[in-house]
């Protein structure tokens, strides 16, 4: 690897941190997180270390979905600021090292977007040029309860619009309606919009539900058939036109073939990152069994990708803590062991919970949850408040419980706003996890906060490009079940990670020689440089949820460790 390698594949030696602006820091007073608040928190984004900001959805919007029902893909919703404000973020962001991504929410519009309501003016698409930017049919759609994505709230895809008479297509909230992705004018709207923000100074873009870009539901007239992977080719092409080293992100839940056919296989012409939902899910049986397996079978089940792409690591998002790609009764372990209670769980697959709660709150393993994520190979993605440990609303509603204000201190809503707090957007967090005990300014000069542990795990993790380049291998040990031990190789450096998953001491004897005749050992978070005995097998003493961190070079190499 070349050292101009991390700036051109920048998205490879990222560490990523995704939030929304309305619940991040409000400004004006109003009860609602706005642009310039956000703008005011950038130091404290920089000074986290983080270097690529993800930005949900701020488009105009009914917000019936959380801004993911968007009704104009140019705007930028009045209660957030508007357009210059923006382009401020964006220039203050990239001026602290910081690039800025948009979500990029094309599967459906909402159905208040001037499109869809001239689209269901008249149904005959001679009179109407709007008509198929959606998916419409006359014919009964029969049962499709089982494709839905909220069962909590829909029972079909197909919606019958009273003005016609004929049914659209919505994989999600019927109040969100599927383009017709194989509509050359819808396809060129949506990259006349990736244009716009690459225009304005954005980077990239999360690309939203992906596996619903195909359109195939059972039943549908085939005219209507999406091939996903020709569209996402058109928007890579375009956006790297406009803008060679943007990125693309795709929420790709899907399995481990579906996700090397969007990485754009050997190719690579389609995304460049997605998100790894198999090995998260995993990473949470793991916990509740206190059993590493899990962990390296979805790593092995990763399919080879070109070395231009990368996995995105996460532990949680703003969505549900999905268990889908688990089997039935591998989902009820980790339900038994983090959310046994039905007010817990949501749609039957997930868990409308944070992280710190589900461990009960433990912070060695709550440390050693995060160290996990930011050790194995891929990019870490942190979600809003994860680095101070923020937990849930349960008496929010499903997906809610996890959106509730940050916690910037112990002051009138969590310092969050200074608005009557009847009137915030949502309310913080009721309890033993709200502001008066969660919260920034406890934590920001606390070395032994969790925040002190991110910002120096986002260090040793931007400072390791062995984490997002190298070669994993995980290595054999003495030392149980419950521990990984693994090993990343780039070039001339080695990572070699150690991760007790139990709360019982444990002492391990890893092989350190590796690709090295002579090797020296570095412990990236103590400093010190343990001494190898002959034979090359290192004793390391791990704590209850211990972790260990150790860079391996031949002796004499004169690089910093
Ligand atoms: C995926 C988003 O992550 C989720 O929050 C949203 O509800 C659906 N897409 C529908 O837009």
């Amino acid at each position: 690897m070349r050292i101009t390698d991390t700036t051109d594949l920048w998205w490879k030696s990222a560490v990523v941190y995704c939030l929304d602006i309305e619940t991040f820091y409000d400004a004006n007073g109003d009860g609602v997180g706005d642009i310039e608040g956000l703008t005011d928190r950038i130091d404290y984004l920089a000074d986290l270390g983080i270097n690529c900001l993800w930005l949900m959805p701020f488009y105009p919007s009914p917000d019936r979905d959380d801004g993911y029902d968007i009704m104009d893909y140019y705007g930028v919703d009045s209660r957030l600021g508007n357009h210059g404000q923006l382009v401020e973020l964006v220039q203050i962001a990239h001026d602290r090292g910081i690039r800025v991504i948009a979500d990029l929410v094309v599967n459906h519009t909402s159905d208040q977007h001037p499109w869809f309501k001239a689209s269901r003016k008249e149904k005959d698409p001679e009179k109407n040029p709007y008509r198929d930017y959606y998916i419409w049919r006359s014919d009964e759609p029969g049962d499709t309860s089982d494709q839905v994505v909220f069962p909590d709230k829909e029972d079909s895809i197909w919606e019958k619009d009273p003005k016609t008479g004929e049914y659209y297509l919505h994989h999600f909230y019927k109040h969100q309606p599927d383009l017709n992705l194989d509509y050359p004018p819808v396809v060129e709207e949506i990259l006349r919009a990736m244009g716009f923000w690459l225009q304005l100074g954005f980077d990239g873009f999360r690309v939203d539900g992906v596996p619903f870009l195909e359109q195939k539901p059972e039943n549908a007239d085939p005219q209507y058939a999406v091939d996903p992977h020709k569209f996402m080719k058109s928007l890579r092409d375009f956006m790297s036109w406009r803008n060679g080293s943007a990125m693309m992100l795709g929420e790709v839940n899907m399995t481990r073939s579906d996700q090397l056919k969007f990485f754009g296989g050997e190719a690579a012409d389609e995304m460049q990152m997605q998100f790894d939902f198999i090995t998260m899910q995993a990473m949470y049986l793991a916990m509740a069994r206190e059993d590493a397996q899990p962990i390296v079978t979805a790593l092995n089940s990763r399919p080879e990708i070109h070395r231009s792409c990368q996995w995105a690591m996460f532990l949680r998002n703003h969505d549900e803590l999905t268990l889908d790609k688990l089997t039935d009764k591998q989902r009820q372990e980790v339900f038994d062991a983090f959310g046994p209670e039905k007010d817990m769980q949501v749609y039957d697959r997930g868990l409308k919970r944070r992280l710190p709660p589900m461990l009960g709150g433990d912070p060695r393993r709550v440390k050693m949850a995060y160290s996990l994520m930011f050790a194995l190979p891929g990019t870490p993605t942190l979600y809003y408040g994860e680095e101070i440990g923020m937990g849930e609303d349960l008496e929010a509603e499903a997906r809610m419980a996890v959106r509730t204000p940050m916690q910037w201190s112990a002051e009138k809503n969590g310092g969050f706003s200074t608005a009557r707090p009847s009137r915030l957007v949502q309310r913080t967090v009721p309890g033993a996890y709200g502001p008066e005990h969660i919260n920034v300014l406890a934590q920001q000069h606390d070395p032994d906060s969790l925040m002190s542990w991110i910002r120096r795990l986002i260090q040793i993790r931007r400072s390791c490009p062995e984490v997002g380049w190298g070669k994993m291998t995980v290595l054999e040990h003495d030392g149980g079940k419950s521990v990984l031990a693994h090993r990343l190789d780039l070039d001339d450096s080695s990572v070699i990670a150690v991760h007790n998953l139990s709360a019982d001491p444990t002492t391990v004897q890893i092989p350190t020689a590796g690709q090295f005749e002579d090797p020296h050992i570095t412990d990236l978070l103590t400093h010190e440089s343990p001494e190898i005995p002959d034979g090359g097998r290192l004793t390391v003493t791990l704590d209850g949820y211990g972790v260990q961190w150790l860079r391996v070079r031949q002796a004499g190499h004169l690089a910093i460790p």
